[in-house]
């Protein structure tokens, strides 16, 4: 399991503990950035997240900001990437069981990490249940192939 870490300035210590309690428990983890706590645009780092799922390259996408909202906003304008904001373990479940997301966003001034930890934990055991979710997903799937323009 390849995962993808992303952040702008208001995610990235967040995401620096997460990447190592992960990397500890046998994850693969690659760091898109950002790197130094500059401030700095959530949108391109959802975008180089975006990118790395589309071409494979990570399984998943995690992907903090201040509070999650910008960067899963950003990150769901990709076509092929499903980014839930969570904040607690049961959306966490419901993200992969019903949703199949791949890809979660956080946010690093209002989770600590412990719950954010016990979050991805819970989104990585679960399983996404098909059957009536996957008739939805597919329509979801249609929404990124409609030109909406008249
Ligand atoms: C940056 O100050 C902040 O707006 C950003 O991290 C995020 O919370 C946006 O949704």
């Amino acid at each position: 399991m390849k995962i993808g870490f992303g952040s702008d300035h208001g995610g990235i210590d967040l995401k620096l503990q997460l990447m190592e309690a992960l990397a500890e428990e046998g994850y693969s983890c690659f760091d898109y950035g950002s790197f130094e706590g500059e401030r700095v645009d959530y949108p391109d780092y959802a975008k180089k997240i975006g990118l790395a799922l589309r071409a494979k390259d990570i399984d998943l996408g995690l992907l903090f900001c201040g509070t999650g909202i910008g960067i899963s906003i950003a990150a769901n304008k990709i076509p092929g990437v499903y980014c839930a904001n969570v904040s607690e373990e049961f959306s966490a479940r419901m993200a992969k069981e019903h949703n199949n997301a791949n890809c979660l966003a956080l946010g690093g001034r209002t989770l600590g990490r412990e719950l954010a930890l016990s979050i991805v934990r819970t989104f990585l055991e679960a399983e996404f249940q098909g059957d009536r979710h996957k008739k939805r997903l597919d329509k979801i799937k249609k929404m990124e192939d409609t030109t909406w323009e008249k």
